[in-house]
């Protein structure tokens, strides 16, 4: 989407269509601007009392004369109480109903608030524009011919200020990781296989001086022990993959940030075969599709931080060699590990990335992404990730950027009675629980294998597709978690 911006309402581009923001106020409605706009065109729709300016509220005028075809009206509720997550809704809304009429070229009159701001303002309207203009077509290859779906290409900001515009150019930066992250996940997990995984790291640092990317092969991944990801790799004719990207916006600093993505490319649950929902497992490297985003999103920034990704990337298929319930193996760290359950692989390869990278990397804090648990939708739907950890101070500057981003996370318990659960009388520990506070238990897993690092583990399993257009969110792959890190990451500096 191209931005653009002018600070006369009289001497604005042409574009398809205009949008006027209003208020609702106990006597009607007040216009939402903050320069001199000429409202004569839709002067009759205003007196008619129909237009409420309630949140949402969305009307479509056709005026015989002037720059513009259409006019819409948008609603953004009580002045009092805006938010910048009405805005993001408000606007998605907008791009959604711009999209169904197939226009291209939009401008937006900005709207003022003095609770709000000005960049809050910006970044609320240009995070709804720009997660909602998102569509995946690769597949498509028919349907595509006769109804050509579109987007909006071009937007222009009426009456924002530079600080403004610099908010919005910011999210679009964000987003376009976002998209990166979409795309990542939607593809077929035939294409999106560990070894693509592994060329698009390299591929960023192609594109990025500033990041360093090195790739483990099989052989690499036999001589540092690594295996829990050796087992879970067994049934598959794709060889795994071990991924470490480094990015030193800051080399002076110390301070260093690790990321890991648990990068199953697809879950068949091994032989614990999986009786349902196979058809989103191609979407279980959404983990690892998110540290990806966030470290190109960071160096698209030049954020002065120092991160990590750390990816182990393999399949969950079936063979004759397939690792096997019942069986115990050895991991990176020398524990070993009985498995209950091969669909319980996910946490298996983290365990091997969390110990490789305590071990040699040297992290301030560690933060891990996966699709690692159905009991995710149980416990809370597809509304907020799971959020565990061992720090605090971690964990609550996680859930301040959740709250600031509305990348809504929810913190669970830790409990240390629940570790009993995971006891293995042949060895040091099992990979699965019970049904009983299943997302805990994983998460109880990977803390034996990360010592007395900060660390915190997002599960994502609910939140990282949508079954549905919602809001601002796409139907699939949705990119969650890379603006509430960014948001993270630009606190620590
Ligand atoms: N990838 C799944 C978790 C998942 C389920 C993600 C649904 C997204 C949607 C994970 O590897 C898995 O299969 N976990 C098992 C663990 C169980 C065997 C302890 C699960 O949640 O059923
Ligand atoms: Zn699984
Ligand atoms: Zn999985």
């Amino acid at each position: 989407m191209k931005i653009s911006s002018s600070n006369q309402f009289n001497k604005r581009d042409h574009s398809d269509l205009l949008v006027i923001p209003f208020w609702k106020t106990k006597q009607g409605i007040n216009l939402a601007a903050s320069l001199k706009v000429d409202t004569l065109s839709i002067q009759s729709v205003i007196e008619s009392g129909d237009f409420k300016a309630k949140e949402g509220d969305l009307v479509f005028v056709y005026p015989e004369k002037g720059k513009e075809k259409r006019i819409a009206l948008l609603g953004l509720g009580e002045e009092e109480k805006i938010t910048v997550e009405k805005l993001r809704r408000s606007y998605a809304f907008l791009i959604k109903a711009c999209r169904q009429r197939k226009l291209k070229k939009i401008a937006l009159i900005v709207p003022k608030n003095k609770a709000l701001g000005e960049e809050e303002i910006a970044r609320g309207i240009s995070e709804g524009l720009f997660l909602i203009n998102y569509h995946y077509l690769l597949l498509k290859n028919d349907s595509i011919k006769e109804d050509p779906p579109l987007l909006v290409e071009t937007v222009t900001f009426i009456g924002l200020g530079k600080k403004g515009l610099a908010v919005v150019d910011k999210v679009a930066t964000i987003c376009d990781s976002v998209y990166f992250a979409r795309d990542l996940v939607n593809g077929n997990a035939d294409e999106i296989t560990p070894q693509y995984l592994a060329e698009i790291a390299k591929e960023l640092t192609k594109q990025f001086k500033t990041i360093k990317t090195t790739v483990f092969d099989k052989k690499r991944i036999e001589k540092e022990k690594m295996g829990l990801l050796l087992a879970v790799n067994r049934g598959s004719s794709h060889d795994p993959v071990f991924i470490i990207m480094e990015y030193k916006g800051n080399p002076r600093s110390k301070d260093h940030t690790i990321l890991v993505g648990k990068g199953i490319t697809y879950d068949t649950g091994g032989l614990n075969l999986k009786a349902s929902s196979m058809e989103y497992m191609k979407g279980d490297m959404a983990g690892a599709a998110t540290v990806f985003g966030i470290i190109r999103a960071a160096a698209t920034l030049k954020l002065k931080v120092n991160v990590t990704v750390v990816v182990a990337s393999t399949d969950n298929s079936i063979c004759s060699v397939s690792y096997k319930p019942g069986d115990v193996y050895r991991s990176f760290l020398g524990k070993t590990v009985e498995i209950g359950n091969t669909d319980a692989e996910g946490r298996l390869i983290l365990a091997d990335a969390l110990a490789y990278a305590v071990k040699n990397l040297h992290p301030t804090r560690l933060i891990d992404f996966a699709t690692l648990t159905g009991a995710m939708e149980i416990a809370l739907g597809p509304e907020a990730s799971g959020l565990m950890s061992n720090d605090d101070t971690l964990a609550n500057a996680l859930l301040e950027s959740s709250q600031t981003t509305f990348e809504r996370a929810w913190r669970l318990p830790l409990i240390e009675e629940y570790r009993d659960l995971l006891k293995s009388d042949i060895a040091d520990i099992r990979n699965i629980g019970g049904r009983s506070a299943g997302s805990i238990t994983a998460g109880i897993f990977l803390q034996e294998f990360i010592g007395k690092t900060p660390w915190a583990h997002f599960d994502i399993a609910s939140t990282a597709f949508s079954s549905e257009i919602k809001r601002y969110l796409p139907k699939y792959g949705t990119g969650v978690g890379i603006r509430l890190m960014i948001d993270y990451l630009e606190k620590l500096i």
